[in-house]
């Protein structure tokens, strides 16, 4: 029987089942992580609550400087408190900022015998976050939501490769092969995709139905259907910054008209975009994996 996500109520393929079994579970966030981010949907609770509970946590504390400096330079003033933060990036802001350094320390490096390449996916996700928050205003999202959404679209890709190792390596030498792209080779292995694993967890954990439908759908965008501005974006930004990490061997991902057309993103653009993107990567966010 099919499952249905807790937030969405989408529904997820049987064949989820037996990944989720491999993992043991769908991987659970840090404790921490959790406390907060009901804390901060608590609408009883205040900016001090979440303040406090930041700050009984040391490592939480020095990332979350590290990226409320690296997302809003530029404002000519260095953060240096957890409150001060909240006041520049509003509750929102953090719960988009815990979201992200929470699933970076989980899934940060590889379990031993996996064939994928961690610090290559984190690259392109950061890429792609990056990418997020230059087409975010066009999708009608705020900049956080555009980066986080870019971040994590390829979040069922370490689903995969953790659950099955030996079939995700079979399914990354049929991409190569065959020249196709990842995605239909885990079709092909898995009866599903990285999107939907990778939707499928974060629908499970309660994260807004954005990040869920955009990781889900980036291979084939609709713009019509739910969430679908956010799915255009993921998958604009997506095959944009594709070149950079991709592997060659493999089935390049294809801009789709539609979806550019709709984000009013022209081809004249792009590399522009790209360039932009691939800088603020690389000055702001690859640090946040490297230490
Ligand atoms: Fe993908
Ligand atoms: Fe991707």
């Amino acid at each position: 029987m099919a499952q249905v996500g807790p937030t969405t109520g989408d529904e997820y393929s049987p064949l989820l089942a037996d990944i989720v079994e491999a993992l043991g579970g769908v991987p659970t966030l840090p404790v921490i992580a959790t406390r907060l981010l009901a804390t901060i949907d608590d609408p009883s609770s205040s900016a001090g609550d979440v303040a406090r509970l930041v700050a009984g946590d040391q490592a939480l504390v020095a990332n979350l400087l590290r990226m409320a400096n690296s997302a809003y330079i530029g404002f000519g003033r260095q953060i240096s408190s957890v409150t001060d933060a909240i006041v520049l990036v509003g509750l929102n802001g953090m719960r988009q900022m815990v979201l992200a350094i929470s699933v970076i320390d989980v899934f940060r490096v590889p379990k031993v015998g996996e064939a994928l390449d961690y610090t290559n996916l984190w690259r392109h996700s950061l890429n792609t976050a990056a990418a997020g928050r230059q087409l975010a205003p066009r999708a009608g999202l705020n900049l956080e939501a555009g980066f986080l959404c870019g971040l994590l679209h390829d979040l069922g890709k370490i689903l995969l490769s953790r659950a099955k190792p030996d079939g995700y390596a079979r399914a990354q030498m049929l991409a190569c092969s065959e020249q196709r792209m990842i995605h239909q080779a885990e079709l092909a292995v898995f009866g599903f995709d990285h999107g939907e694993i990778g939707a499928f967890a974060m629908d499970t954990w309660r994260f807004p139905s954005q990040l869920v439908r955009s990781a889900r759908h980036h291979h084939c965008p609709a713009p019509g259907l739910p969430d679908g501005a956010g799915v255009a974006m993921v998958h604009v930004a997506d095959a944009m910054m594709w070149d950079l990490t991709g592997v060659e061997a493999m089935g390049r991902p294809q801009i789709s008209d539609e979806a550019a057309r709709f984000l009013g993103v022209r081809e004249a653009e792009l590399s522009d975009l790209r360039a932009k993107s691939e800088a603020e990567a690389k000055s702001r966010w690859i640090a946040l994996i490297t230490g």
